[in-house]
């Protein structure tokens, strides 16, 4: 009978065979371990030299890392044991050899790392963090079906921007120019307007010209749109709509984060109600003491660790030359000190930085845009995600409603994930008026021939209405506590990096 890892606990006492590969083996010259993966979770496979074992003990000691086996055995429960099942093996079948696979369980650098890509996601970290995105996905999904949203695709070929014009993709469309889409929005307004509340959730393309650690040039996004909405029912769908997902995670994803070192209690925090924050009071927050505290003490915690790690390393080099050291040990210590070493890297920029963010924070321009270390700033406040609202009209885009009360402000919202995650979601209240949103287009050197369709929709019953768009990469990034976005997308795309 064909079983899956994860379904073991129910064949306990039986026997069953594994479809896999081996994650990695080693052999006492008695007994072969193989430690199976399946695509569904990891086992121990047990070979023991015996009569019954002979025909294949030889071979099961010779298989090596990524080797594709049919692993026979009978199941037992073993706690001890990764998974919490051990088979007993009683039948081996070698399905497709592995010679040299290139990612050893050695350290690599990074840049190797997503060159074998193809290869990559066959280690556990990528598995969980995958797992993740695929329930975050599923659950975008869920939510927005079970609560009334129609799904509507949107293109990707686009005539025109959606968001800023500098950051659009052009591609060759027979002879003429068109743009890869940088959001589903516009076309999402005009379905709003058809069905109420839709949705469209695809690839989103920016070329940004940002080496990041927030930034793909291709991210997937989901943009829900309302019709008879303002801002605060903006809000309010975003702030239950995370809820969802971190809830979804959190109920069904423990052991994956438990894997990826993911502190759960600061996710069992996000409840309603979530902080709200106009611009102006974060601007405030930037240029005031709190900040600079924050990231002076950051200064020193992290110049502490720095000095801590050299140390860490000098003891480790040292002890891996001593005499008698085994070389499972060797190679424990080479693992830990390119763990060290990349810390060390990413601490050192870090430190580096610091003066300029505190310049950045200490002379924010209350009539600009909240950047990276800004909204990173905001965002490691408080325990909770933080909605952002009100921003200054000149530094967002053409379509948003104009505020009532302040003409130089739109009803906009940013959604800033704690922890210094920073912006998850961006959206807005639309402006639903036609001679204000065409008076828009021409403000901002926008061609309105391009706009002609979008502006109908203000001709024919428009309505008050908005949305916003959640990019998925970054709230996975959140919810595994990543520092990089690139290991949250099976095949990521930054600037420099399109292979494989
Ligand atoms: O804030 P953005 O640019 O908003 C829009 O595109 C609106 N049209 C959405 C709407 O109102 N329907 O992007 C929304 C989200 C960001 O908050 C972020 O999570 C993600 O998309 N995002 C990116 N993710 C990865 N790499 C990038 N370069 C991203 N740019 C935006
Ligand atoms: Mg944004």
């Amino acid at each position: 009978m064909i079983a899956t890892i994860k379904d073991l606990h129910a064949h306990v006492g039986q026997t069953v065979t594994l479809q896999g590969w081996i994650y990695n083996s080693r052999d006492s010259g008695k007994i072969a371990f193989l430690v199976v993966r399946d695509g569904t979770g990891l086992c121990q496979c047990v070979v023991a030299k015996s009569p019954e074992t002979e025909a294949f003990f030889e071979q099961a000691r010779k298989l090596t890392q990524e080797a594709a086996v049919r692993v026979t055995g009978l199941v037992k429960a073993n706690e001890k044991q990764i998974g919490g099942h051990e088979l007993e093996v009683t039948g081996l079948e070698l399905v497709g050899e592995s010679v040299d696979f290139p990612i050893t369980p050695k350290p690599h650098g990074i840049e190797f790392l997503f060159k074998n890509r193809h290869l990559h996601f066959r280690s556990r970290r990528q598995w969980h963090i995958l797992r993740v995105r695929h329930a975050v996905i599923d659950e975008i999904r869920s939510y927005f079906n079970r609560n009334g949203f129609t799904l509507i695709d949107t293109p990707i070929f686009a005539p025109a921007a959606g968001e800023g014009a500098q950051t659009l993709f052009q591609v060759d469309y027979f002879g003429e120019p068109v743009y890869m889409a940088q959001t589903g929005q516009l076309y999402v307004e005009a379905a709003c307007m058809a069905f109420g509340k839709v949705y469209c959730f695809g690839p989103t393309f920016r070329a940004e010209k940002s080496k990041t650690r927030r930034h793909l040039t291709e991210f997937w996004m989901v943009e829900p749109e309302i019709a008879y909405a303002e801002l605060d029912d903006v809000i309010t769908l975003a702030e239950d709509f995370i809820c969802a997902i971190v809830a979804r995670v959190l109920r069904d994803h423990r052991d994956d984060l438990a894997f990826l070192g993911r502190d759960v209690t600061s996710l069992e925090k996000i409840t309603k109600p979530f902080n709200r924050l106009k611009h102006k009071d974060a601007a405030d927050i930037l240029r005031g003491d709190r900040a600079q505290e924050l990231l002076q003490n950051d200064l020193k915690t992290k110049s502490a660790r720095i000095e801590e790690i050299k140390k860490l390393m000098g003891e480790k080099e040292a002890r891996s030359t001593a005499q008698g050291v085994k070389q499972w040990e060797k190679d424990k210590i080479v693992a830990e000190l390119a763990e060290l070493k990349d810390e060390l890297g990413d601490l050192e920029v870090e430190v580096q930085n610091i003066p300029h963010h505190m310049e950045l924070a200490k002379n924010f321009d209350p009539g600009g845009d909240l950047g990276g270390s800004d909204e990173t700033i905001i965002s490691r406040l408080s325990d909770k995600p933080t909605f952002v609202t009100h921003y200054p009209k000149a530094c967002k885009a053409f379509y948003m409603k104009e505020n009532a009360d302040d003409a130089s402000r739109v009803n906009n919202v940013d959604l800033l994930a704690p922890e210094g995650f920073g912006e998850i979601i961006g959206g807005s209240q639309r402006e639903d008026r036609y001679d204000r949103l065409l008076e828009r287009v021409h403000e901002e050197g926008l061609n309105p021939a391009d706009y002609a369709w979008y502006l109908d929709l203000r001709k024919f019953g428009s309505v008050p209405h908005g949305g916003f768009g959640l990019g998925v990469e970054r709230t996975v990034a959140w919810l595994c506590g990543l520092k990089h976005i690139r290991e949250t997308i099976p095949f990521p795309r930054m600037m420099g990096r399109f292979y494989p």
